[in-house]
């Protein structure tokens, strides 16, 4: 195994081994499986976690995207303006509504660069997708402003930002809905898929919670077409018992993220992300990301000394050929695309390790 490995999943577990299989038990010997007490649980702890009145467990954060659009009555004919710079569920969800996707481009700082939001709104624009990459929110309460006075709905996605702040405000909070992710991977992780939406809107929770179940409101009822889109109770039982360690978890990745900035800030050549608190700013690192000189040598130097890294984004999202979006010209993001590199980011890393890491970094610019 390597020295630092990108992922470990399996040190969380063994942390947790007494809690998480004493509530797996718990829920096989109940036979809980399906829409049950543990969803229920985990739906009121989002909300609260997030600040909103409801939150809805799904599957995925592409559903809670998807649903978010088509509770909005989004489709054909219809843009959304959102980001390149993103994991693509970001953008696929739009086209999957039948609208269309307009892409703008991101500032320094990996967000949606608002100085390009209004120049992007047409009549045909109905919502914008506001996405919080990497753990750090992006400027809500401007893009608010612009979406009201233009009358379109935020959306935001907020998968990769579960307890990350702007102004005081968590993600997911402000918007139409926010949009969350479980994935393994997460801030906050199951093993598995799963996702959640949060709203403050009861009509959109209702309808969201029709749309994951079948258009079902009870076993007699079906109100609507929908689709299979629930969070496993099982796996939200598990979330239960992550989110007791949430908070102490975001204080970890941004201590490493404060450690990480501190080593590596006096090397020449790379551009370390803004500090944990930053102004308004409260970031929780989902990613550690850096922008590099000789990103791809950086990244065989790192394997060969044991530190696994990852290169998420070679090619801009937009000008991935089968996507059939490279009349979007996005100057950054293409940048970007050619200097990002991920450094290990997770609670369980050590300070040995991050120092080791620290220093292969430092050792490949200082041979250079
Ligand atoms: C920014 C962003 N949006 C949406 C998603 C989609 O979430 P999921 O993988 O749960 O469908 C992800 C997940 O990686 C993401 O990072």
């Amino acid at each position: 195994m390597s020295k630092v490995p990108f992922v470990n999943y399996g040190l969380q577990y063994k942390d947790l081994k007494s809690e998480i299989d004493g509530t797996m038990q718990d829920v096989l010997a109940r036979g809980d499986l399906i829409l049950r007490k543990d969803t229920d649980e985990f739906e009121r702890r989002l909300a609260e976690f997030v600040g909103t009145k409801y939150a809805v467990a799904l599957n995925s954060g592409t559903d809670a995207l998807f649903f978010s659009l088509l509770t909005a009555g989004i489709g054909k004919g219809d843009e959304v303006i959102t980001v390149s710079h993103t994991f693509v569920a970001s953008i696929a969800t739009i086209v999957q509504a039948g609208a269309t996707p307009i892409l703008i481009d991101v500032a320094e700082d990996f967000e949606m660069d608002v100085s390009k939001l209004e120049e992007a709104i047409t009549e045909k624009t109905k919502a914008i997708i506001l996405v919080h990459l990497n753990g750090r929110m992006s400027n809500i309460d401007k893009v608010m402003e612009i979406a009201q006075k233009h009358n379109l709905i935020v959306i935001e996605d907020a998968a990769q930002a579960l307890g990350a702040k702007y102004n005081g405000k968590r993600a997911g909070l402000t918007g139409y809905s926010g949009c969350f992710s479980f994935y393994p991977a997460k801030i906050l992780g199951c093993f598995g898929d799963g996702g959640g939406l949060t709203t403050n809107d009861e009509k959109v929770a209702e309808h969201v919670r029709l749309l994951r179940d079948h258009g079902q409101k009870t076993k007699t009822e079906i109100m609507c077409f929908g689709w299979n889109s629930r969070l496993d109770n099982l796996q939200a039982a598990v979330l239960n018992v992550k989110m007791n360690h949430l908070e102490s978890w975001l204080n970890r990745r941004r201590a490493i993220a404060s450690l990480y900035n501190e080593g590596l800030k006096e090397v020449g050549r790379i551009k370390v992300p803004p500090a944990p608190d930053n102004g308004i700013y409260f970031d929780v690192f989902q990613n550690y990301v850096l922008r590099v000189e000789d990103r791809d040598a950086l990244f065989a130097y790192l394997k060969e000394n044991g530190v696994e890294t990852l290169i998420k984004d070679p090619i801009a999202n937009h000008n991935h050929p089968g996507l059939k979006l490279s009349y979007f010209k996005l100057p950054m993001s293409e940048q970007l695309a050619k200097e990002v590199i991920s450094l290990p980011m997770y609670p369980e890393l050590t300070d040995e390790q991050v120092k080791y890491v620290i220093g292969c970094v430092k050792n490949f610019y200082s041979k250079k």
